[in-house]
């Protein structure tokens, strides 16, 4: 079912040859990071765009906040798929996609990331030769076990035009094929992002509040560490969620935890009893919006992770990262940033975290292009590649 348009497409812009617009497709939390600056870019060039949610996430704290806190206009279209198995959410995007690109003809249809709703709809995008768009291509974590991976692969092989974050990227895409000429560094745009909220950035002692909990429990002189937890392989098996849980309380003894549960995560520790397991230095919290998840992270003294976001995020910031992964398609956070792998290893995640207590732990260097004009770089590009 195609909705009527809500908002308004982008002016065309003075000068430009006529373009359909672009469809930019969000489907996911963390895709809205990185499609806020682009759409504001798009804005400030006169390039039309038709934004396109494909209803991925639904929950309010996934999803209405962050339109909220990084001023993304609300979409033109909402396809409102909802949750279920990765083949029938990517089946059901699909089918419901194929009629919006019939009714509004897009010149072309940008996707980013890796979630489920990016191959789905480039997927469409490409069988009906509309040329796709993939910001933030090439990333690879060589592991087959996580569905991002493969969203990854594929998407990349369908693109028209890939825009990479970071170098590495660029190998990654030559080994599988890709031609050169497709692939343009550009930076992160998720950075973009990052940068135009940080002054904004919610207080950590005012989002405790607000949540219930005690701002006194963070404000100590020791500091706080933050925890997010979502990945399937750290949260859907009750023992390796038990195990990763015993081990957080034991980091919560040395350092108190806000730990920012994903609503997988929390159904999972109620689904397996594991409540329990939680003690008083562990302050559960809600997911959090995108200016109090940026003022958690800003605060803190550590982050313990398994999201991809948050170790570029950490980088950016210069706070020390523990991801809790055996690999990550972001090797520039290790290399030049301030993340550590650390996968599941109890040994491993104590002695790193009483390294960083002792030390501060890695400050790194913000990588090359992570500075806040990726988006720019972008637009810039895509309008000469419009008008050709
Ligand atoms: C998806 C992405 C992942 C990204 C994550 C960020 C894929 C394959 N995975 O994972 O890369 O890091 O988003 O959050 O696309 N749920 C809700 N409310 C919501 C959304 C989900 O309660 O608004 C619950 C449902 O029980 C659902 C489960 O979370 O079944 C998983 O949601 P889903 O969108 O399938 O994947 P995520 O784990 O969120």
């Amino acid at each position: 079912m195609v909705r009527p348009v809500q908002g308004h497409l982008n002016n065309q812009p003075a000068g430009m040859v006529k373009v359909n617009p672009i469809a930019c497709v969000v489907g996911a939390r963390p895709n809205y990071m990185k499609m806020s600056p682009l759409i504001r870019a798009f804005r400030e060039r006169n390039i039309p765009s038709l934004l396109v949610h494909t209803g991925q996430h639904y929950d309010p704290e996934m999803n209405d906040r962050f339109f909220a806190d990084l001023d993304l206009p609300r979409p033109h279209i909402n396809l409102e798929v909802g949750s279920a198995s990765h083949a029938v959410q990517t089946a059901e995007i699909m089918r419901r996609f194929e009629p919006v690109l019939d009714a509004y003809e897009p010149s072309a249809v940008l996707v980013v990331g890796d979630v489920n709703s990016t191959i789905a709809c480039s997927l469409v995008a490409a069988k009906k030769r509309i040329p796709v768009i993939h910001v933030e291509a090439g990333l690879r974590s060589f592991d087959r076990n996580m569905p991002e991976e493969i969203n990854r692969v594929l998407t990349d092989q369908i693109a028209d035009l890939l825009y990479t974050t970071e170098r590495t990227a660029h190998m990654n895409l030559a080994k599988e094929g890709v031609d050169d000429k497709r692939v343009h560094f550009v930076g992160n745009v998720m950075i973009d992002s990052l940068f135009a909220a940080q002054s904004s950035a919610v207080p950590p002692a005012v989002t405790l509040r607000q949540a219930g909990g005690n701002p006194d429990f963070i404000e100590t002189p020791g500091g706080y560490g933050v925890v997010t937890l979502h990945r399937p392989s750290n949260v859907d098996d009750p023992d390796i969620l038990r195990d990763l849980l015993a081990t957080l309380s034991m980091v919560a003894e040395r350092l108190p935890l806000v730990f920012a549960a994903h609503p997988r995560t929390r159904k999972n520790i109620e689904k397996f009893g594991q409540e329990s397991l939680l003690h008083g230095r562990i302050q559960m919290l809600p997911p959090q919006g995108y200016l109090e998840m940026l003022g958690l992270m800003s605060g803190a003294k550590l982050v313990l992770t398994d999201s991809g976001g948050m170790q570029e995020e950490t980088t950016a910031l210069s706070v020390p990262c523990l991801t809790l992964r055996e690999n990550t398609e972001r090797p520039i956070t290790v290399e030049q940033g301030t993340n550590t792998l650390v996968g599941r290893n109890r040994e491993m995640i104590l002695s790193n975290v009483d390294q960083i207590l002792a030390t501060g732990g890695k400050r790194g260097r913000v990588p090359e292009y992570w500075d806040g004009r990726a988006a720019e770089r972008i637009a810039i590009h895509l309008q000469n590649w419009l008008n050709r």
